[in-house]
């Protein structure tokens, strides 16, 4: 195993709802570190940067609209593995196929207001991490 590290976002759903600190207690109890945190509200145009992959997917106005609504916190997570173990604490995009104890299981409102965003592979992991923080920000 290797020590990785990830990306991470808390979603405006579960911001708006004061579940930050019970979401990072998720992460925090699986061995999952923060290594940085920022709390930060998106413009429209920068939460469609973000999610350009989705650009073409029917749900995409719906989802920069729903990610620029309120604060997020972005965060950097590390541990072993924590690309794999920050999906497994996560669980399923959609909360009715996540498992029991899973964040989505537990807070999620619906497919799209899941409460987290967690990168699905190293290379997004390295782009997502940089679109929101520079290397003096990564604190371990
Ligand atoms: P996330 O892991 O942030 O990556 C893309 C997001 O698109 C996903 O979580 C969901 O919040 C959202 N999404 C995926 N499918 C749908 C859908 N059918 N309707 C609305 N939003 C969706």
């Amino acid at each position: 195993m290797a020590l990785e590290r990830t990306f991470s976002i808390i979603k405006p759903d579960a911001t708006r709802r004061n579940l930050t600190g019970a979401i990072v207690k998720k992460f925090e109890d699986a061995g999952l570190r923060v290594v940085a945190s920022k709390r930060i509200h998106l413009t429209k145009a920068q939460a469609g940067e973000f999610y350009k992959v989705h650009a073409e997917r029917p749900f995409y106005d719906e989802l920069c609209e729903f990610m620029s609504s309120a604060p997020i916190v972005a965060q950097v997570l590390e541990g072993e593995d924590a690309i794999t173990k920050n999906r497994e604490v996560m669980g399923a995009t959609n909360p009715a196929d996540a498992a029991p104890g899973t964040i989505r299981a537990e807070f999620a409102e619906s497919v799209g207001e899941n409460s987290v965003h967690g990168s699905d592979a190293p290379e997004t992991a390295a782009e997502e991490i940089a679109y929101f923080f520079s290397g003096l920000e990564l604190v371990g």
